[in-house]
């Protein structure tokens, strides 16, 4: 554990594609954070950061830059397929790790690290962004202090353009996109999905749209989709809908919250300036410094997550309900 909030910590980046960048910005901003290195085996991608930070010490192989640079703390954001040997080899060496989405490609290899992290020595936090999103916190406690009364519904959705069907060609949009609305309905639900129905329009490729419908033993249902579908440009926001017994409330991201109770509708206020990935750099480094730190979303909501994309692809394949067992 990193002691002293007077140095910064220490931290390396693995990828840096497009959301690796993200994350780089964001930390090269703050001061309690060093970045002490970058992983990137593109020379494109690479020149970018050298471009934009050119301080920051650049290596082709993640396991050289851990062996040379030593860091207190890594951030992966490769493609899923890479994210078991770097995060292992990270773990490996007591380096904890903040791990982007999907975690990893399969629940057991989820389990697996999940394992590699038992005697304490390191953790790693999934970076399930919309945990830490302002306006997604505000919706989840109201829901959770019966405000709406007991959950009867979930709604997400989550629209990309196109081009991510020919960026992301080896992750199914299961994985990739509709992973965040998985995790939505394993955050909000009170008690497991145990079934579940895929459906997928015919397009090129995963240029389509992804449908799963979940419910749980007492009749919660939950519908979400995501499509590859759309022009760059205007999109339509992201949207949450959770509807309980005697009331509802909606999250237009970015736009408005809504809350509908005894018969009125109350505009509640966004919150501005919110940035979720900040937000979750803000807790990954708490808890480098302080093991007690909580984290909001678990490695264990992770591989609830997988679980239930595993059942949603076997569904896809099979065009026929699959039951998850726990
Ligand atoms: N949380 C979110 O909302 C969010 C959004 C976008 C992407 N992501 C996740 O971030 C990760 C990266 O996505 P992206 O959009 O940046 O993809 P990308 O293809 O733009 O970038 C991935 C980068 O990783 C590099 N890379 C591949 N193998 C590597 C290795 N072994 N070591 C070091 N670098 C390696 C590639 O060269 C590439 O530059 C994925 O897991 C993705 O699902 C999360």
């Amino acid at each position: 554990m990193v002691d002293a909030t007077r140095h910064p910590v220490r931290i390396a980046v693995v990828g840096a594609g497009a959301f690796g960048r993200e994350h780089l910005d964001r930390l090269a901003a703050r001061d309690d954070v060093a970045i002490v290195g970058v992983a990137e085996p593109s020379r494109a991608a690479s020149d970018v950061v050298k471009g934009r930070h050119p301080a920051i010490p650049l290596f082709t192989d993640p396991v050289d830059m851990f062996d040379e640079v030593r860091p207190d703390a890594a951030i992966v954001a490769t493609p899923a397929a890479t994210h078991f040997d770097i995060t292992s080899a990270a773990i490996s060496r007591r380096v904890p790790v903040l791990l982007e989405k999907p975690v990893l490609p399969s629940s057991a290899q989820a389990a697996q690290l999940v394992a590699m992290t038992n005697d304490g020595t390191a953790f790693i936090l999934p970076g399930h962004v919309l945990r830490f999103s302002a306006d997604h916190v505000k919706l989840a406690s109201l829901v959770k202090s019966g405000t709406i009364g007991d959950i009867i519904y979930i709604d997400s959705r989550r629209y990309r353009d196109a081009s991510h069907a020919r960026r992301y060609p080896d992750t199914d949009p299961v994985l990739m996109t509709l992973i965040h609305d998985i995790d939505l309905a394993v955050w909000l639900a009170p008690e497991p999905f145990v079934s579940v129905r895929g459906s997928r329009t015919a397009g090129p490729g995963f240029q389509s749209l992804t449908t799963a419908d979940l419910e749980t033993a007492s009749g919660i249902r939950c519908h979400l989709r995501t499509a590859w579908t759309f022009t760059d440009g205007d999109l339509p926001p992201d949207r949450l809908e959770v509807v309980g017994e005697c009331g509802s409330i909606e999250l237009d991201a970015g736009h408005s919250l809504r809350l509908y109770v005894d018969g009125r509708c109350t505009e509640l206020p966004l919150t501005s300036g919110d940035d979720p990935l900040a937000n979750e750099h803000d807790c990954f480094v708490a808890r480098i410094r302080n093991s007690q730190a909580p984290l909001p979303v678990s490695m264990n909501d992770a591989i609830i997550g997988l679980k239930l994309a595993e059942a949603i692809l076997q569904s896809l394949a099979s065009r026929r309900e699959v039951a998850v067992s726990w």
